[in-house]
């Protein structure tokens, strides 16, 4: 079984890995390897050939005949010069091509563009072309969305041929020297204007293209500055402005340019701005203006850093904080605090995700008090993310003021909360997120009383406490995954939530029955947890069972299942699902168990008892059990030897007169005729001496005998011969030893049939087994083997055999019932 399974897995990782290795895209790096030419060998399969940074100056046609499957191709860096008009015909699917940084010098002249059906990115710049003019040729990209171009000077009709081309992305790559014709770039059809600009400053001869740019283009973004700040400022207070979202990337700045720009961007209702990667230069010591009325709703910095070691910080977070836009962020820049607006704020967003802001953010003392902030009264959404925030009863004080307050985010931050003081959260907070930082189940004594959404993943909640300080009457969506749970929560104090999100956690095997407490509940996430698949969990993975059927008989709906939901213990059913472990309900119910299996025990018994009862084999049982006994005497006595000394006969036969018969024409045959081994009886009939009394010939017989056989019937035990006898032959015998005395026993003798003076017989039946006569013929064999096995030895002084007057003996030696009879 096992081994198939671990063979289709082979199987299955097979075909995955060829599926995978068709489909993925195969790719060939090539750069850098001091290529003059394209080599030869480019497999057919290649997509992405990379020839980036090598020395080819020429492409020739069928440089890429045999790679039909192209897609990206890089010849940025190589000196070419020429490229033959059919070296593309192979490859229809060329998508993007990045030719920069080479030495082609006509833009006007590129045949090889005609083939090009899917082209979507073609970077020309940084070549050798002295003007801009697009030849005939890019009237044919009809698929293009980016292109970057450079060139000298920029004129009239240079973009004509692409005026039906629709472009996401134009990007001019200038040198300082470009010039510019105003008016040029209005044939150009594109979302988003790029100028980069190699050597940083915007001179005055661009000053007609930025006014362009921000007429034409929804977006635009310089990229590169170092200087002409005030060139753009004054375009963006005279010009007529269309664009939406301006971007800076990439660039170094003075703080008196940077603040002027801002304030020109304020005035010029730009909506957007956003600025990347800026190193800031000259940095204030006092506060600097910003303007407090403006149309731009948005403004974001990233990855700012200072150049400067001595400024005033407070000067430049007062210049941001100060900004009358309505959502700002500075992002992944390393900044520790942020001050309080000075008036109210119209901010109603503010993110600063990915800084260094510490638990004194907004906040400011005076003497002995800290005063926090009130002017955040529009703020709904604030985005603490990643920061180095760390004790939360402290930043609930920070927010309390925020009246607008819905969504904070406060995820991945070094959170704990062990204060005792009471947290102060504004009342309209519904969106909190805790995720990643390390509270504790005492996080449930501080969560702002009106969070609708909660999110609690990544932390080290090991449990959701109870009681009436917990009361979240909104709570609706709770995600505690990746905690440190050991069991399924009680909804007590969030009756009313829809979500609960518990995978990865520690549940080994949750208690359904708590989910009773949470009437509202929908969706419940439990997996990747580590499931010990054993009785306790059937009610757990009925849950999921019931949850998957369509027609729902829950209204839980289980996310992940079953997938998500795997056994970690017993080790042999580890990693497999939930849904494919199954116990049946008779191993884990105790009642049942017992009734399963003690029933068919029962039965079996009843069964056993009746066959062996029909078959009398406890009959059987007994013969063979003293069958066994007798070998085992006869050979662990060792001093028989001398006991045998004097024995004459094998045994002496005590019976009772109206037993005769079946002594006479059963019990000797089968003991004393060849079929009976031979053995040797003293018994009434035969081996009573003549001329002796009775007595005598008893004592006489039983001293002679090996053992003595009482044939015991109801008959015998009316005898008081027969008691004598039985009396005499057990003194004699316990000298020897008490299991000489063989007890045979005819028929039935119920104990209490068994006279009072008869004790000795009762006392030997106590202790003695005896042999039963069996009725039925079949068992008889076995009857006479076990008596003779009893009596069999080695006689010594047997004396020959002698044949009797059976009368004179009959006459002359009684049977033990004469006897009796003439005792009455
Ligand atoms: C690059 O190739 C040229 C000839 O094609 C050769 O002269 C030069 O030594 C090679 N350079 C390196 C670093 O291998
Ligand atoms: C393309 O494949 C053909 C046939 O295999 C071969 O003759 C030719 O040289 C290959 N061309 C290139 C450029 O590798
Ligand atoms: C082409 O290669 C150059 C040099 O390796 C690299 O800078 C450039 O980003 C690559 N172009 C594309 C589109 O990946
Ligand atoms: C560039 O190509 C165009 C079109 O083929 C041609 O008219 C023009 O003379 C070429 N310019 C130069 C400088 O070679
Ligand atoms: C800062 O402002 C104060 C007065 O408000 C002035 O005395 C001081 O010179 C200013 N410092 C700088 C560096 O501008
Ligand atoms: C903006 O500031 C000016 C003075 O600097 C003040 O008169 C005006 O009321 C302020 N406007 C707002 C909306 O705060
Ligand atoms: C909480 O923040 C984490 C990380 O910042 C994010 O992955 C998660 O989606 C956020 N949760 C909610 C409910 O917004
Ligand atoms: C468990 O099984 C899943 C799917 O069968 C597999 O992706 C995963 O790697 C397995 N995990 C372990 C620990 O074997």
């Amino acid at each position: 079984m096992r081994s198939v399974v671990a063979m289709l897995w082979a199987l299955a990782l097979l075909v995955g890995l060829k599926q995978s290795s068709s489909t993925a895209i195969i790719s060939i790096d090539l750069s850098s390897k001091n290529l003059s030419v394209v080599p030869g060998d480019l497999p057919s399969s290649a997509e992405y050939v990379d020839l980036s940074l090598n020395h080819i100056r020429l492409l020739r046609s069928g440089d890429f005949e045999n790679t039909t499957r192209l897609r990206f191709l890089n010849l940025s860096w190589n000196g070419l010069e020429k490229i033959d008009q059919l070296v593309f015909s192979g490859t229809p699917l060329l998508e993007d091509m990045d030719l920069s940084h080479n030495s082609l010098q006509n833009l006007s002249h590129q045949p090889y563009l005609f083939n090009m059906r899917n082209l979507q990115g073609l970077n020309l710049a940084f070549n050798m072309f002295f003007n801009m003019r697009l030849g005939e040729e890019f009237r044919t990209l009809a698929t293009l969305q980016r292109l970057a171009i450079g060139g000298n000077n920029i004129q009239l009709d240079d973009f004509k041929s692409i005026t039906g081309v629709k472009l996401q992305t134009l990007t001019l790559c200038l040198e300082i020297g470009t010039t510019y014709v105003a008016g040029s770039l209005d044939h150009v059809r594109a979302k988003r204007l790029q100028i980069v600009l190699s050597k940083g400053k915007i001179l005055g001869t661009l000053y007609g293209l930025l006014g362009d740019a921000l007429l034409l283009f929804h977006e635009l973004e310089l990229t590169g500055l170092t200087g002409g700040y005030n060139n753009i400022v004054k375009q963006l207070i005279k010009g007529e402005i269309h664009t939406s979202h301006f971007h800076l990337t990439d660039i170094l700045i003075q703080w008196h340019d940077l603040t002027d720009f801002v304030n020109a961007v304020l005035q010029a209702n730009i909506p957007q701005l956003t600025i990347t990667d800026m190193a800031l230069l000259k940095l204030p010591f006092n506060d600097t203006y910003v303007s407090n009325t403006s149309a731009v709703k948005s403004i974001t910095l990233r990855r700012a850093t200072v150049k400067s070691f001595f400024f005033s910080q407070t000067a430049v977070y007062n210049f941001f904080i100060n900004m009358p836009v309505v959502s700002m962020a500075v992002l992944e820049t390393p900044i520790i605090h942020m001050t309080c607006p000075m008036s109210q704020s119209p901010l109603r967003q503010l993110d600063f995700s990915n800084c260094a802001m510490a638990d004194t953010i907004f906040s400011r003392v005076e003497g002995e008090h800290i005063l926090e902030c009130e002017t955040f009264g529009q703020l709904n959404q604030l985005f603490l993310r990643g920061n180095n925030l760390k004790d939360f009863q402290v930043l609930s004080t920070r927010v309390q003021y925020m009246t607008s307050l819905e969504y904070l985010d406060l995820s991945l931050n070094y959170l704990i909360h062990d204060s005792q003081a009471e947290c102060a959260w504004p009342p309209s907070l519904i969106h909190v997120n805790l995720s990643s930082n390390r509270l504790t189940h005492s996080v449930f004594s501080c969560l702002p009383r009106g969070t609708k959404v909660l999110d609690l993943q990544n932390n080290q909640v090991s449990v959701v406490p109870q009681g009436p300080f917990l009361r979240l009457d909104s709570l609706a969506i709770l995600d505690l995954s990746s905690n440190r749970l050991r069991d399924l929560p009680v909804c007590g104090g969030f009756p009313t939530l829809t979500t609960l999100l518990l995978n990865d956690n520690s549940l080994h095997a949750p208690s359904v029955t708590n989910l009773n407490s949470c009437p509202k509940l929908e969706f419940l996430d439990v997996s990747h947890n580590p499931y010990t698949c054993t009785c306790e969990l059937r009610s757990f993975r009925s849950l999921g069972t019931k949850s998957q059927q369509k027609n729902g008989q829950t209204r839980i709906h289980l996310l992940s299942w079953p997938v998500g939901y795997r056994c970690s213990y017993p080790d042999a059913l580890r990693n497999s699902t939930l849904k494919d472990f199954w116990i049946p309900e008779v191993s884990c119910n105790v009642g049942l168990l017992a009734v399963t299996i003690l029933g068919p025990a029962f039965i079996i018994i009843i069964a056993v008892t009746t066959i062996c009862h029909r078959l009398d084999v406890p009959w059987y049982m007994s013969m063979i059990w003293q069958w066994a006994m007798v070998k085992y005497r006869a050979k662990s006595n060792n001093d028989r030897l001398q006991d045998m000394l004097g024995v004459e006969f094998h045994a002496f036969v005590s019976y009772s007169q109206q037993d005769a018969e079946w002594v006479n024409d059963t019990l000797l045959p089968n003991l004393q005729g060849p079929a009976g081994g031979g053995l040797h009886i003293c018994h009434h009939g035969e081996s009573f001496l003549p001329g002796k009394t009775i007595l005598e010939n008893i004592m006489h017989c039983v001293e002679k005998s090996w053992r003595c056989v009482f044939v015991l019937s109801s008959h015998f035990v009316k005898s008081d011969w027969c008691n004598y006898e039985l009396y005499f032959a057990s003194q004699q015998h316990l000298s020897w030893g008490s299991d000489r005395v063989v007890l045979l026993l005819l028929e039935p003798v119920p104990q209490y049939l068994i006279p009072s003076k008869f004790h000795q017989l009762k006392l030997l039946m106590s202790k003695h087994t005896y042999l039963e006569w069996p009725q039925e013929k079949a068992k008889h064999r076995l009857f006479w083997a076990n008596l003779r096995a009893a009596l069999q030895e080695d006689l010594r002084n047997a004396p020959p055999a002698r044949q009797l007057d059976v009368d004179d003996v009959t006459t002359s030696t009684p049977s033990c019932q004469r006897s009796t009879a003439t005792a009455y």
